[in-house]
């Protein structure tokens, strides 16, 4: 049988956007990957950090979950470890798990029968009038939505971030477009598929820094709070969905789950791709707790904790430096999870049915800095 050469293609920016990352592969049988192919596939998602396969029907949980193993063979457990379970976490409503498969989680929207042994579920798309201090009103949200919640993927407590996630679009609804508003004074708004997930890339984020910034942010480490998706869940993200408003409504020690201090994650800023070397700035906004300064000082006032973050990252989440994917039917999407957030969008009605499955791996390793 003839083998499709494997070609790997940019994308496209469209009119007035400036991405500088985003590629499609084509020519490759995922369920039978030789080491060269992988290694083809492996160099591009760390040149283009999301990488997109169309026509991915048929493609097996067990044959996506080894295909993001491969980043990272020595990795075994979903990212979030069990920590999902506890009921209190933000992420719990979000996330069903595949019997046979549980390092692949089934993510969507609206009512299935039935899918990979998993029976009668309703699945629940994240909408940010759960997480936002303010949100856009009842009679507007079908035509206008929101980032909900930039992010890395990561458990930020005992698990190290995974290197990548793999999102495989089984079921998309089509046809719909929505307004995306920043609702944060600049008039910045976005049009995008009905729920798109967007990402940004953490080395133009870096980029765009200030001399002055790079070198902070080089040689600063930012501290995670221990469960930080319990800690929190009474708190409000910014309408930006990047990182929170300081109300004082994070929940103190004594209401978490038991904290073993070896647990808490302190990470550099900055984080180096292994292949190109060039460096990301990787900061999940709304988990951050302390920074820990050069000089060995730390900042430890959550609320300037979070606005200095804030002006770090919010430039380089206006509106052309966003990859909105807009999905279709059987398309894999694998995104460098060290090099880029992403955020949920979209406010779907409760009739359209959207399944997807999601997998990463918490890493081996932690990440490396400047
Ligand atoms: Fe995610």
């Amino acid at each position: 049988m003839a083998v499709l050469p494997l070609t790997v293609r940019p994308l496209q920016p469209p009119p007035g956007s400036s991405i500088d990352f985003g590629a499609e592969i084509q020519g490759v049988d995922l369920e039978n990957l030789t080491e060269e192919q992988f290694g083809t596939i492996r160099k591009a998602l760390y040149e283009h950090h999301v990488v997109v396969f169309k026509h991915q029907k048929g493609l097996s949980p067990k044959a996506q979950y080894e295909l993001t193993k491969r980043f990272d063979p020595v990795s075994d457990n979903y990212g979030h470890g069990k920590t999902i379970d506890a009921k209190r976490s933000i992420l719990h409503p979000d996330l069903k798990t595949v019997p046979h498969q549980p390092q692949v989680q089934v993510i969507g929207n609206g009512h299935v029968d039935s899918y990979e042994g998993l029976k009668d579920i309703t699945l629940r798309h994240p909408h940010h009038r759960t997480f936002h201090q303010d949100h856009v009103p009842e009679e507007k949200d079908y035509e206008f939505t929101r980032f909900y919640r930039w992010h890395i993927d990561a458990a930020l407590y005992d698990l190290y971030p995974p290197q990548v996630t793999t999102l495989m679009a089984v079921s998309v609804p089509k046809g719909r477009r929505q307004t995306l508003l920043y609702d944060d004074g600049t008039g910045e708004t976005m049009d995008v598929p009905l729920g798109t997930t967007a990402f940004v890339s953490g080395e133009r984020m870096f980029e765009l820094l200030s001399s002055e910034d790079k070198e902070l942010v080089k040689t600063s480490k930012i501290e995670y709070a221990p469960h930080p998706y319990i800690w929190m869940s009474q708190a409000h993200s910014r309408s930006t969905g990047l990182g929170m408003h300081s109300e004082g409504l994070e929940l103190p020690d004594s209401e978490l789950p038991p904290i073993d201090p070896g647990k808490i994650m302190v990470f550099p800023m900055t984080w180096k791709n292994p292949v190109t070397g060039k460096l990301a700035l990787q900061i999940h906004p709304s988990a951050v707790r302390r920074i820990h300064c050069a000089d060995g000082t730390t900042i430890d006032d959550l609320t300037r904790v979070r606005d200095i973050v804030y002006k770090l990252q919010r430039p380089a989440i206006s509106p052309q430096y966003v990859y909105p994917h807009d999905w279709e039917d059987n398309d894999l999407v694998l995104f460098n999870n060290r090099g880029v957030l992403h955020s949920v969008v979209g406010a779907f009605q409760p009739d359209e049915v959207r399944l997807f499955r999601q997998c990463n791996l918490a890493a081996s390793e932690p990440p490396v800095g400047a």
